[in-house]
């Protein structure tokens, strides 16, 4: 690996065809300028493909693994519904940790579950805490299964990560976000295809249909819901503005978050 000196006073400058951008280094903003130039250019070199997590692969960026640790952890949910299986390795990352805290159970929702993965995740020594539902995230019958999956939990968490069209995140935040109780969260991932549209192996078609403008309509006519930016400190992640803490009567009433 490479060193670059780089003393105080340094600056970074981009050159975006000619248009010029320099900026401090140290600067807030040159963290947040490196921040999402590396979403960029992590995301042109497949980045998010490379974790695991105990065996599985997990298609997110380590400070997004990192924040799920933390929030599961804080929250320690009864029950985890994720939308948008893979591989299993986000499903194996939340029964690990209900593991260690000892109780709940996740539920992975997928359009599309490979019969390779199927027989990882239910060979994987964390099955007893997860429950796969084949079906599109926002097909009724979907929802009536994790509806009763669910059952009578009294804590609900919500990951969103399927299909990544504003349409369908929209309606997956109306629908499952219906599920998620007080003080816990709704969290839509990879917003950040709105940021890398622009880069050699993007799509033209993520400048304008992406989640987080989804993310965004839903908070408009959701104020249930807020963003809480603390999830995403680090500024590397694929889901800025995604994880949306709805509020308890006492925050509501307090109006803090
Ligand atoms: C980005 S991957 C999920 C990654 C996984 N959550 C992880 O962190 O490792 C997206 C998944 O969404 C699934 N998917 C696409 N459209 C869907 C839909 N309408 N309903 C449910 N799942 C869908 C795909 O089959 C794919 O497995």
């Amino acid at each position: 690996m490479k060193n670059y000196t780089a003393r105080a006073g340094s600056t970074l400058t981009i050159d975006n065809g000619g248009e010029r951008t320099t900026i401090d280094l140290y600067s807030k903003e040159g963290l947040d300028f490196l921040s999402n130039l590396w979403i960029k250019s992590a995301a042109q070199h497949r980045l998010m493909y490379e974790p695991t997590w105990l065996g599985r692969p997990i298609i997110q960026f380590p400070t997004d693994i990192v924040a799920i640790q933390e929030l599961l952890w804080k929250l320690q949910p009864d029950v985890v519904v994720e939308t948008g299986v893979a591989h299993g390795g986000s499903l194996v990352l939340s029964a690990s940790i209900l593991e260690l805290i000892g109780k709940g159970k996740v539920i992975g929702v997928d359009i599309e579950i490979r019969p390779h993965n199927r027989v990882a995740i239910e060979e994987h020594p964390l099955k007893h805490r997860i429950e796969l539902i084949e079906g599109s995230s926002v097909a009724a019958e979907t929802l009536v299964a994790v509806r009763k999956a669910i059952g009578s939990a009294k804590s609900v968490l919500v990951f969103l990560d399927s299909n990544h069209t504003e349409a369908h995140v929209l309606q997956e935040l109306e629908l499952y976000g219906a599920l998620v109780t007080p003080g816990s969260y709704l969290v839509a991932h990879d917003g950040s295809q709105a940021w890398v549209w622009d880069i050699p192996r993007g799509k033209p078609e993520w400048k304008n249909d992406h989640p987080l403008n989804a993310i965004h309509k839903f908070l408009a006519a959701h104020s249930e819901f807020r963003i809480d930016p603390h999830w995403t400190r680090h500024g590397i992640t694929s889901s800025p503005d995604g994880f949306l803490k709805r509020v308890t009567e006492t925050e509501i009433a307090g109006g803090a978050a």
